[in-house]
């Protein structure tokens, strides 16, 4: 099939490089002329592991196609998926113009059948504003539908969970929508299930609100455990071995960040309110989160007195592992709480030092772990990247100035790290003796 999918972001261009290396025929348009241009050259605007070589190898192929041009997509695509952005207004409500506006993009170049599938993250009943918007712009007569196709891919993992989808759905208002999109997927052999518009909009929704729910429920009970002497880490796994709980996304940290979980929270709140339901509990896991950050910091705070003048290493910037993504890091937080304390700030992240340099003017990017922690008086883990699960720990402590370790991922093991001579501070776990006095 020939399929058009607009927007080359996260989404976009995951999806693109996934339905084309399924054999289909995918042409991916952006209007930033330069980021389609390093497309066509192979180059990634965006780490992801694997998609590099995806992209390369179905370019070759001819079976993946870059363009700026909204209208040659419409024209050769009957599928055309909108990946575009969604980000948050300072209202909380999700910013839907960049759709609006390919829409009647789209609209204005049809000629014939075509069906438009979101496939951006949206309020529910965008499906029923996406059609009413086409049919303001369309030519008289010409037939389309419109379907939701949300994605469920996380940053990090993204081709494995597109290509290994734990369910696709797909939300249609036609057997003709159906068909298609059935006819698209056929080839990942995946669970389908098929809604309609609104409660496939409200599936994607709500299944990060659960997500989100999950963890700041964790994170809740991880301070129950710091008051009461319990391991987080145990009382998780206890829970998650109960099938109808399970294991995943109950890891107790600092909190949820990235470009999803917050506006996605938020935005229900806010779709919540219109529709006249107060869904407090999601005002909860929000709080709950920001107050994950307030808890960490605290703990820098009790290990190190008066933070003026100290210097911190940061290790990890990026809001999660495997990414180069700074949106929504929790680390901007973090190191924005440290600056207003005066302390010097040494960081090091695996790959998003680069895009993190820009955004934290006063804070020096170390090229590897022991240059940031050279000197330290603390070490805050933000990000659980492999890399540091696997450090030196003697050279650490060797390097150090004070063997402080302020841990917001829970990658180590608090009596080792106790043995080792270290000050360790976990989250939600019973701190060693030696680490006490
Ligand atoms: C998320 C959803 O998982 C994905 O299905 C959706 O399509 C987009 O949003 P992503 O934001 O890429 O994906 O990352 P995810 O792995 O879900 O992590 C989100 C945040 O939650 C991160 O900040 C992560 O550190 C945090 N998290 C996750 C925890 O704090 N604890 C957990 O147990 C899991």
């Amino acid at each position: 099939m020939k399929i058009g999918v607009i927007g080359t972001g996260y989404v976009g261009l995951v999806t693109g490089a996934c339905f084309a290396d399924l054999g289909h025929t995918v042409v991916c348009v952006d209007n930033n002329k330069e980021k389609i241009a390093a497309l066509r050259s192979g180059k990634i605007p965006f780490y992801e592991p694997g998609l590099e070589g995806l992209v390369t190898a179905n370019s070759r192929q001819g079976r993946l196609l870059f363009s700026t041009s909204i209208a040659e997509c419409v024209k050769t695509c009957e599928v055309i998926f909108i990946a575009v952005g969604t980000p948050p207004l300072p209202s909380g409500d999700a910013d839907l113009s960049a759709i609006e506006h390919v829409c009647v993009e789209i609209a204005t170049h049809m000629r014939s059948y075509r069906l438009i599938v979101e496939k951006s993250t949206v309020p529910v009943n965008t499906g029923e504003w996406v059609a009413r918007t086409l049919q303001k712009h369309v030519r008289k007569g010409v037939q389309y539908d419109v379907a939701s196709n949300p994605e469920f891919l996380r940053e990090g993992s993204a081709i494995q969970d597109a290509e290994h989808p734990d369910r696709i759905i797909l939300g249609v208002s036609s057997d003709r929508a159906a068909m298609l999109l059935v006819k698209l997927y056929e080839p990942l052999n995946a669970p389908l299930l098929i809604t309609d518009i609104r409660s496939a909009e409200l599936i994607k929704h709500t299944a990060n609100a659960f997500l989100a729910l999950k963890i700041s429920f964790i994170n809740a009970v991880a301070r129950v455990c710091e008051l009461t002497g319990a391991d987080v880490t145990k009382v998780a796994k206890g829970i998650g071995m109960d099938r109808r709980i399970g294991e995943a996304f109950l890891s107790a940290g600092i909190g949820y960040g990235g470009s999803c979980f917050p506006k996605d929270v938020s935005a229900y709140v806010k779709l919540c309110e219109k529709v006249g339901y107060d869904f407090n509990l999601l005002k909860e896991v929000m709080r709950i989160n920001t107050a994950q950050r307030t808890a960490f910091f605290d703990k820098v705070k009790k290990a190190l007195g008066t933070l003026s003048g100290k210097k911190i290493a940061v290790l990890g910037l990026a809001f999660k592992p495997d990414t180069d993504d700074m949106r929504g890091a929790v680390s901007l937080e973090i190191i924005s709480l440290l600056r207003k304390e005066r302390a010097r700030i040494f960081a090091y992240d695996p790959v998003a030092g680069e895009n993190a340099a820009p955004l934290l003017p006063h804070v020096t990017i170390c090229p590897d772990a022991l240059s940031a922690l050279r000197g330290a008086d603390a070490a805050l883990i933000i990000t659980e990247w492999k890399e540091f699960r696997n450090l030196d720990l003697p050279a650490v402590k060797q390097v150090m100035k004070r063997p402080i370790i302020i841990d917001g991922r829970n990658i180590y093991d608090p009596a080792k790290m106790a043995e080792m001579g270290f000050q360790y501070w976990g989250v939600g776990r019973p701190r060693s003796e030696s680490a006490r006095r």
